[in-house]
């Protein structure tokens, strides 16, 4: 089948192209990009005032499945993700089992093949599950048919430096990517938000700048010493972003992402004491915010990450010290970035789409996404409305669970297609099971 996506604006980083333009799709791929292509039996798709892009890749998405299908499981978190321009995720390690075996790693990369709405790429645990004692077997998951490059306990530190280095150490062999929950696990104990003036007003035990940034320096150290790769997710404060910049400016093998809500929010909303704004780590100061913001400009950060963290909500609706952290993130990410950022020119439109797509495709091999728009690329492609305005509302969302920080909110821009390989995921807003 031909598909032509016509005078549509293309967006597109890894050329740097941003103009009107056609795109030929055959089968599973782009065949021609250019000016006025003629239609040639081709099905059109009227594509004038919309943004054309590479689908999404998102680096950190907590998929729940096996073990916590009562939050979210590959089918639904899969639709999350087309119905949020995303044509592959990276599920993250934290289930039951852990995935620190090529087994659980095969069946997750399978199960997300049988559902067909992403690719999904496993992460693999550090640790054997996740209890940052003894390695778990990396090697195997590398040799893996998930070909397993990219290791986090996310959700808990490796608080031993040995261990880490051990980690570092080893990932480096097959190069392969490191990404440490930085918590200082004695610096948090019992924090339930960001340390500061509003931690003190609302009396709630705070979470200190430095106990990310201690962890965060010891593994810059670590990585240099060793040459290896060391990827920071979740980047939340000022602090943190000086430190990568400075690795940068050395040449640390570092990259590092910022989550949508870390560039949104800051530690007012805690007064609602409404759990859904409960999150590791937890959302910080207005200066934390603008921090994060100029290094998304400046290319200190490589990508925005969801950290999608479904929970349901006999769990999450509770009292904010017995609540769960996270929040959900994958249908909101590109809209409110598009929202925050773009819309009000802080941030271009091509630097957004490149924190989607060539950022986050830097920093592991995510299979092909994330671009070029170029004849013989795989048709990962995804179709923005930038004028389309919505209420953000949880229960309306694909996800299982309903936990968005960003309920009621409006927003500007939404994805209205996505393409995988060529197939319609989310066709006219609608996922395509
Ligand atoms: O808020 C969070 N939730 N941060 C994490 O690092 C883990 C995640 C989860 O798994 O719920």
């Amino acid at each position: 089948m031909t598909m032509l996506l016509k005078a549509g604006r293309v967006v597109d980083p890894s050329s740097g192209h941003d103009d009107t333009a056609d795109v030929r799709i055959d089968g599973e791929a782009v065949v021609e990009v250019g000016a006025d292509l003629a239609a040639d039996g081709a099905e059109v798709v009227d594509c004038a005032g919309l943004w054309v892009m590479p689908g999404f890749v998102d680096l950190h998405t907590h998929l729940r499945e096996p073990g916590f299908e009562d939050a979210e499981d590959i089918a639904t978190g899969s639709a999350a993700a087309a119905a949020g321009g995303y044509t592959t995720v990276a599920a993250m390690a934290n289930t039951l089992p852990v995935c620190d075996t090529a087994a659980v790693a095969e069946l997750v990369e399978r199960r997300g093949r049988d559902v067909g709405l992403v690719d999904v790429r496993p992460v693999g645990a550090i640790t054997v599950g996740l209890a940052g004692e003894r390695l778990a077997e990396m090697g195997e998951l590398y040799d893996s048919r998930a070909r397993v490059d990219f290791f986090s306990d996310d959700g808990v530190p490796v608080s031993d430096a040995l261990i880490m280095r051990r980690a570092l150490q080893y990932a480096a062999r097959f190069d392969a990517v490191i990404a440490n929950h930085s918590q200082d696990m004695d610096l948090t104990e019992d924090a339930q938000m960001n340390e500061g003036r509003m931690s003190s007003v609302l009396g709630l035990p705070g979470w200190p700048h430095e106990a990310e940034e201690v962890m965060i320096a010891r593994d810059l150290l670590l990585a240099a010493g060793l040459g290896a790769r060391l990827h920071v997710p979740h980047v939340s404060t000022a602090g943190s972003v000086a430190l990568l910049r400075l690795a940068k400016e050395r040449g640390v093998r570092v990259t590092a992402e910022v989550t949508p809500h870390h560039l949104h929010l800051d530690d007012s909303v805690v007064a609602t004491y409404d759990p859904v704004f409960k999150v590791n780590p937890p959302v910080r100061t207005t200066a934390d915010v603008t921090a994060l913001r100029a290094a998304l400009a400046d290319g200190t950060i490589d990508a925005v990450a969801t950290d999608h963290a479904p929970h349901p909500h006999e769990q999450k609706d509770q009292e904010w010290d017995y609540a769960p952290c996270g929040m959900l993130g994958l249908e909101t990410a590109f809209p409110l970035v598009v929202t925050d950022l773009v819309a009000t020119g802080e941030l271009s439109l091509l630097d957004a789409v490149r924190l989607f797509t060539t950022g986050p495709a830097g920093v592991r091999d995510m299979g092909g996404h994330g671009g070029p728009i170029t004849a013989d690329a795989p048709a990962n492609l995804t179709v923005v409305d930038p004028d389309a305005t919505w209420i953000v509302d949880g229960r309306a969302l694909h996800s299982r669970a309903h936990n968005t920080p960003f309920q009621d909110e409006e927003l500007t821009s939404r994805p209205v297609h996505t393409l995988l390989r060529g197939r319609w995921t989310l066709q006219g807003g609608a996922v395509q099971w």
